[in-house]
């Protein structure tokens, strides 16, 4: 097969991207046979898309009922993953679907089953994991260059107003639905999940993610919704390798994506941008800002790039598979994305939700923080073994 027919479901929110690719980059391999999206106001390329020719469906049965997508690209609210890749699978189309894989680690069982039934891949969006940045080192990891891994340890600061909860149809912040659905939509399963991802994904074999044996979270809430913007999440593989995880929404101070991977003969290092707060986390000869970069026990300097480079890699990868008939999930598929899901749920369904004292917490107009907290974080990032028990205490 030389071209393939691509159906969007979700074309407003992050989707943007997506409908961009559709409308601007003219890729000859895809044809572009609809689109579902319930609220089409939504999408700021609405027009262009009819004017294409390119059906607007309000649900993805209609879509089904009347095209036959080779792929289909879901990026909707975390609990529609489940039931859209159930029904494009069970429709014979390959999916794409926006990370996380699905809400609750039940389904996954599931989601492998009818995937394997049907025959097609389910990609899922982790663009990290299709960077050849990231895809470098896992290969260099895997082939033992830098010795075990002794512990991984990842940040990111990324202030979000009231606005930002206010999004969408309703579903951001939630734990459950009305009708007991789980959404599990957080700081740890949204905007910063990738970063979570990429730790369990680098600890990993080819096309899979590691599981944790221990996992302990501080779930932590400054804004007026039902889960967290912020956590502390440490985890402990099954041969002893500690794994860290900070983020914070409810914070003032911005720092983009950072991490320290600490080996047996190499320490690895990122950190997006060079800012004072990442300077202040980093070693001082780490120049190469916005590249990933391990350092070996002889000195030696590897750069392997930068992760962000190409936030679409993971599309090029599904048109290219499907073009192929290729249906192997590699790099990122159910299988590589799971692990994400168990910790999310094990961290829902174990840990609670606890507030910040009310003497913590600062409120604008526009946004709710707590200032201080960038900087504990930051402690904690230096420090794991540190907590956020103090923040919690009136
Ligand atoms: N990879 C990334 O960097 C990245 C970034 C942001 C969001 N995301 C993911 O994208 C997904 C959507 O997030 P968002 O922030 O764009 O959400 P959103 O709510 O802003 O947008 C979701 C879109 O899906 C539409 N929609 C809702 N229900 C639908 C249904 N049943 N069928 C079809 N369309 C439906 C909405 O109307 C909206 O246009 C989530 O899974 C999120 O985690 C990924």
């Amino acid at each position: 097969m030389s071209q393939i027919r691509i159906a969007l479901c979700g074309i407003g929110g992050y989707a943007r991207l997506y409908t961009n690719y559709i409308l601007d980059r003219h890729d000859e391999r895809i044809i572009p046979v609809g689109a579902v999206e319930p609220f089409p106001d939504s999408c700021p390329r609405l027009q262009e898309l009819r004017d294409a020719g390119i059906p607007v469906y309000a649900t993805i049965e209609e879509l089904f009922a009347a095209q036959k997508p080779d792929l289909t690209v879901i990026a909707t609210p975390i609990q529609c993953h489940t039931p859209q890749i159930l029904t494009a699978l069970a429709n014979g189309s390959h999916v794409l679907c926006e990370k996380p894989l699905c809400a609750d680690a039940k389904d996954i069982e599931i989601l492998r089953e009818a995937s394997r039934k049907a025959g097609k891949f389910v990609f899922i969006g982790y663009q990290w994991s299709y960077s050849s940045a990231i895809l470098g080192i896992k290969k260099d990891i895997l082939s033992g260059r830098f010795g075990r891994c002794l512990e991984m340890k990842s940040i990111v600061l990324w202030p979000r107003d009231l606005a930002y909860y206010r999004r969408g149809s309703g579903w951001a912040g939630k734990i459950l639905l009305a009708d007991g659905t789980p959404v599990y939509d957080s700081i740890a399963n949204n905007a910063t999940a990738h970063y979570l991802h990429n730790m369990l994904f680098l600890l990993g074999t080819d096309g899979s993610a590691a599981l944790p044996e221990t996992i302990r979270g501080e779930l932590l809430r400054a804004n007026a919704i039902e889960n967290f913007d912020t956590c502390k999440v440490d985890m402990t593989m099954p041969d002893g390798t500690g794994v860290h995880f900070m983020a914070s929404h409810a914070v003032e101070e911005n720092m983009n994506p950072t991490f320290h991977f600490r080996f047996e003969k190499a320490d690895v290092y990122y950190s997006q941008n060079d800012t004072p707060l990442s300077r202040s986390v980093m070693p001082e000869d780490y120049r190469e800002y916005g590249q990933i970069a391990a350092v070996t026990a002889d000195g030696e300097r590897i750069v392997y790039g930068n992760p962000f480079a190409n936030d679409l890699n993971k599309l090029e990868t599904a048109i290219g598979a499907a073009v192929r008939g290729d249906t192997r999930e590699f790099p990122c598929g159910i299988e590589a994305a799971s692990a994400h899901t168990r910790v999310i749920t094990w961290l829902q369904q174990n840990e609670t939700v606890r507030n910040f004292a009310e003497t913590k917490i600062r409120r604008t107009d526009a946004k709710v923080y707590v200032p201080g907290l960038g900087e504990a974080l930051l402690d904690c990032f230096r420090h794991p073994e540190r907590t956020l028990a103090e923040w919690t205490v009136e």
